[in-house]
C-alpha cells in the first residue's frame, strides 16, 4: 500500500460524503446511490459549504488516503470547541441535526483558531476502505495509522495543543462499524486514556450493546466495560509535533454494515 498517498483534504476535492459505498473520486462523488432515502442533494449542499468553510478557517478538517484518483481512507477532525457550538450537533455529515450539523451551519460564525481558548482537536471519524466491501484491501495495512500520524504532525505544526479521539475496548464490532477505533489503535500512536465512562449512546441501543457484550465475553473482557466510552488524548505540548517523538510503547494491549448513514454509537445513533 505504499502507493496510497496521505494528504489533507483541500477545497479542490471536498469529500462531502463518506466511503460507505466504496472508494470515492471526483468522477463518482456526485453519483450518490439512488435507492436510498438519504437526502443526498441536501447533504451535498450542506456539507460542501461547511467543509469549504472549515478548511478555510482552520486550514484542514480531514485527511484522506488516496489511491490514484480514489479516496480509500478518511479521517475527519474538528476543533473540540466546534462541537459546543449551537447547530453543530455531533457533526456527522450523513445525518440530520442533532446527529449532524444544521443545514446552514456553514453560515454560522466559526471562531478563528487564534480566538479559541481550547486548542484541542477531536477526531470525528475514521475509516479505511468501505465497510460494505466484501474484501477490503485497505484495512489493517497501516493506512489508518498513517492518517492519524499525518494529523498529529499537522496539528503540532499548526499550533494545536492536543488531539483527542473517542474509543472503546478492542472489539471487532467497534473497528468494523463505528468510525472509531479500539483504544489500542490510539495507544500505538502515543495517546493515553484521559477519561472513561459508560457511553450514553451505547446504553440507549440495546442491540448494539448486546453485540459488544457478546464479543467482550468471548475475549475475556468485562462486558460492562465493553459499553464504556474511552477518551484517548495526545498532548502535543509534551511531545513536539512529530508523532515519531511520541512515546510509542505499543504493548499490544471496534458494519454487517449498518444502513447508509452510518451507525455511529459514539455520538448519536440514527
Ligand atoms: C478503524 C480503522 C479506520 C482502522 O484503520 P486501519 O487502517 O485498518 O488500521 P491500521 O492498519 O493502521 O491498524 C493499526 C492498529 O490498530 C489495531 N487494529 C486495527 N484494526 C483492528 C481490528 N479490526 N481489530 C483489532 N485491532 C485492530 C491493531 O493494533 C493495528 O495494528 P496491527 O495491524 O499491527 O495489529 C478501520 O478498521 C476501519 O475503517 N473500520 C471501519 C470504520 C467504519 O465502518 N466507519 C464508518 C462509520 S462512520
Amino acid at each position: 500500500m505504499s502507493d496510497v498517498v496521505i494528504e489533507p483534504m483541500t477545497e479542490d476535492f471536498l469529500l462531502w460524503r463518506c466511503l460507505h459505498g466504496g472508494p470515492v473520486s471526483p468522477a463518482n462523488i456526485d453519483d450518490w446511490p439512488s435507492d436510498t432515502k438519504m437526502p443526498w442533494e441536501r447533504y451535498q449542499r450542506r456539507n460542501t459549504a461547511l467543509l469549504a468553510r472549515l478548511t478555510r478557517t482552520y486550514g484542514a478538517c480531514a485527511f484522506v488516503a488516496r489511491h490514484g484518483q480514489e479516496v480509500v481512507g478518511q479521517l475527519r477532525f474538528y476543533p473540540k470547541a466546534l462541537y459546543r457550538m449551537k447547530g453543530a450537533g455531533m457533526m456527522c455529515l450523513q445525518q440530520d441535526h442533532p446527529a449532524g450539523p444544521v443545514d446552514d451551519f456553514a453560515e454560522h460564525e466559526l471562531p478563528p483558531p487564534a480566538e479559541l481558548s481550547d486548542r484541542a482537536l477531536e477526531v470525528h471519524c475514521l475509516m479505511t476502505g468501505s465497510p460494505q466491501q466484501k474484501d477490503n484491501p485497505y484495512q489493517r495495512k497501516g493506512i489508518g495509522t498513517r492518517m492519524a500520524e499525518a494529523l498529529i504532525r499537522w496539528a503540532g505544526d499548526n499550533g494545536w495543543e492536543a488531539v483527542s479521539a473517542i474509543s472503546y475496548e478492542d472489539l471487532p464490532f467497534i473497528y468494523e462499524v463505528t468510525g472509531d477505533a479500539g483504544h489500542t489503535f490510539w495507544e500505538k500512536l502515543g495517546f493515553r486514556l484521559a477519561e472513561r465512562y459508560p457511553d450514553p449512546e451505547v446504553r440507549k441501543h440495546p442491540e448494539f450493546a448486546a453485540i459488544l457484550e457478546q464479543q467482550a465475553l468471548l475475549l475475556g473482557i468485562d462486558p460492562e466495560r465493553a459499553k464504556d466510552r474511552l477518551v484517548m488524548r495526545l498532548d502535543l505540548k509534551q511531545i513536539g509535533s512529530s508523532p515519531r517523538q511520541s512515546p510509542r510503547h505499543c504493548d499490544p494491549p471496534l458494519r454487517k454494515p449498518p444502513p447508509a448513514g452510518a451507525l455511529r454509537p459514539t455520538r448519536a445513533l440514527p
